[in-house]
């Protein structure tokens, strides 16, 4: 399974480059909003940290303005995706632009339909999310097993991205699908080096070694 960041923030980037855990980004209006920073100095910067796609979100929901917007994304840096949301105009762009050699995410997919028509346009990624799935009482994680199951079926090449990810449960569970690609906030991704046992275990390793004055000499 390969590990995305969900965020905009280049510390937040880079801390996970340097894990060498980082294996492409996805950013979101929302989350471009939060840095205070210029669009494009802010996309290429992550391009320049990034070994991988980094998906970028058109703001304009008519079909002409979702393509001017994202053919300018295509031509800032190969790495780039467009970002496309879930609706008719959307999916036509998503054909056109996957035609001229732009890749594609498809955003807030909430239905395994959804899902379907952005495989069945050629769209190089899709995205359903989860977390808000379950925030209104759906559980998000049995879209993605009806997703496996589908791509199962018709063995689309369209990558899925687990999104709207909000816990580490949700990751573990991403990955009992076999599901492509899961996009983490920062913190939650924090969470996963994390086990309180382990930490016990290395202060008591480190308590034994001390009392018994050994050196570290090999
Ligand atoms: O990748 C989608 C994500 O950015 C949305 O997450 O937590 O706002 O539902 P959230």
């Amino acid at each position: 399974m390969k590990i995305f960041l969900d965020t905009a923030n280049l510390a937040e980037i880079k801390e996970t480059a340097s894990l060498g855990l980082l294996d492409g980004v996805t950013t979101n209006p929302s989350l471009v909003a939060r840095e205070k920073k210029p669009f494009k100095e802010l996309l290429l910067e992550i391009c320049a940290i990034v070994n991988g796609p980094v998906s970028a979100e058109v703001v304009s929901l008519d079909l002409e303005g979702m393509l001017k917007e994202a053919r300018k994304l295509h031509k800032l840096n190969p790495n780039i995706v467009c970002k496309i949301p879930m609706t008719g105009d959307g999916l036509k762009a998503v054909k056109i632009l996957e035609q001229e050699g732009a890749r594609c995410n498809v955003t807030l997919v909430f239905s395994p339909l959804q899902a379907l028509l952005a495989a069945r346009v050629g769209a190089s990624f899709v995205s359903p999310f989860i977390g808000r799935l379950d925030d209104i009482g759906q559980r998000g994680m049995e879209l993605i097993e009806q997703l496996m199951l589908i791509w199962e079926n018709y063995n689309f090449e369209t990558e899925i991205i687990v999104a709207s990810v909000r816990n580490p449960i949700h990751v573990v569970e991403a990955a009992m699908t076999g599901a492509h690609i899961v996009t983490v906030p920062f913190k939650v991704l924090e969470q996963f080096t994390k086990h309180p046992l382990t930490d016990l275990g290395i202060e008591r390793f480190a308590a034994d070694w001390k009392k018994a004055g050994i050196e570290f000499n090999l």
